[in-house]
């Protein structure tokens, strides 16, 4: 088993929650185990957190009647995870094995700090009163990492904003789409969500983009991300994120990758901008994604620029993204519509439940569109409504 099948394996055990845990995690290797959730950790932790001199965090793990020991080294090189004992240890973290899979893979508020045991290393001191005494700056250094890895086993309410801002996305700064991805997104946050982003970054470059990618990674937890690129983006894949090519045009090769996740709870497409294939994308995806879903649509001021395939002549034509969008608002009216056709509603009117357009950026919310018109008796084609001075109304007239 490999580190990303292993890490998908934590997250199924540690649905079984407190009590089934002990039990399913005895059948796996603890280092196993260990090495996935620690290498879950240096993932999350801050990675502008370099400490010069380097601070050693060593692990003791309990797992049944066996131990297992790692260090996590902080330092200008970066964080490193390895098995056995830290050249030096400035911070030591006793933890029952179980307990760490818990807070890292576990559902929110899951019991496991109890077993946890944090010191960090007072002894011998320092040897002079100096407040750049080597000692005294490695002693501050280990109880600053340590505090880092504490926040990174509980994260206190991770927002997109600031997911985007430490990934180097580009979806909170120079685009302002995080505070309304924080809007609608908080519901799905800790549950076990498969995301999916059409458009990885980096174009060509196989090993680059990728950075809205991590930055779901980091703020679903127990998510896992799909990215989705027209070029080869695979080193990019690691455990939580996978990797699919297939170009957005093509419903074949949309189907080809939805066909290979189990259930599509989110939708971003950050793909090529083009109406047509945007309006593609969507027909064939809108369909796949879960009810209670949503699917995002980015960038979509590109409707309106020629370069783009998009027009500035008509804004309603539905050939734009845009206007395919007006469309959608009358469809998710299709049943106060009064032909008897239009009433019955297409897939696509009865299936989109919400729209919500901000500046450039576009939620539409799945599920089943069911709510019924008001009743017949109530005025649609007279005009004799009498209306207040304020313009109120204040009679409803029977339209009979
Ligand atoms: C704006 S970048 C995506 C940035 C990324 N979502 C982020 O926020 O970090 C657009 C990506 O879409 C990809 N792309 C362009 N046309 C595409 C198509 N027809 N199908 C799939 N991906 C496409 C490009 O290769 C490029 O990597």
């Amino acid at each position: 088993m490999n580190d990303v099948e292993m890490t998908e394996l934590l997250l199924d055990i540690a649905d079984a929650g407190e009590h089934g845990i002990a039990d399913r995690l005895r059948r796996e290797n603890p280092c196993h185990v260990a090495r996935t959730a620690l290498e879950e950790l240096t993932f999350r932790l801050n990675p502008a957190m370099v400490t010069e001199p380097a601070v050693d965090v060593q692990f003791l793990l309990s797992a049944g009647d066996r131990s297992v020991e790692f260090a996590l080294r902080v330092g200008a090189a970066g964080i490193q995870v390895t098995e056995g004992k830290a050249p030096q240890q400035s911070v030591t973290i006793r933890w029952e094995l179980r307990d760490l899979v818990l807070a890292l893979y576990g559902r929110p508020g899951a019991a496991c700090d109890a077993t946890r045991v944090v010191s960090v290393d007072g002894e011998p001191g320092p040897r002079t009163n100096a407040p750049d005494d080597p000692w005294l700056l490695r002693y501050k250094a280990a109880g600053r990492v340590a505090g880092e890895v504490l926040n990174a086993l509980s994260p206190v309410a991770p927002s997109v904003r600031h997911e985007a801002l430490k990934a180097g996305a580009d979806k909170w700064g120079e685009n302002w789409f995080a505070a309304h991805y924080d809007r609608h997104f908080a519901k799905y946050r800790d549950r076990r969500v498969n995301v999916l982003e059409i458009g990885i970054g980096g174009f060509e470059a196989p090993g680059e983009g990728g950075e809205s990618l991590r930055m779901w990674k980091s703020y679903f937890r127990r998510g896992i991300i799909h990215g989705l690129d027209i070029f080869d983006k695979s080193p990019l894949a690691q455990p939580r994120v996978r990797i699919h090519r297939a170009d957005q045009s093509d419903p074949l090769s949309l189907r080809e990758v939805a066909d290979q996740i189990d259930g599509i709870d989110l939708i971003i497409d950050d793909g090529s901008h083009i109406s047509s294939h945007t309006i593609t994308a969507f027909h064939t995806l809108f369909p796949l994604l879960k009810d209670g879903g949503l699917y995002v649509v980015e960038d979509v001021q590109t409707s309106y620029w020629p370069g783009w395939n998009g027009g500035h002549t008509s804004f309603t034509h539905t050939a734009t993204w845009i206007g395919f969008l007006k469309k959608l608002i009358d469809g998710l009216h299709h049943q106060d519509q009064l032909d008897e056709e239009s009433r019955l509603g297409s897939y696509l009117d009865r299936s989109v439940t919400a729209i919500h357009v901000y500046h450039n950026l576009v939620f539409i919310e799945k599920g089943v569109n069911g709510e019924s018109t008001a009743p017949s008796w109530v005025r649609r084609h007279t005009n004799d409504m009498e209306l207040t001075p304020r313009g109120s109304m204040v009679k409803p007239v029977l339209d009979r």
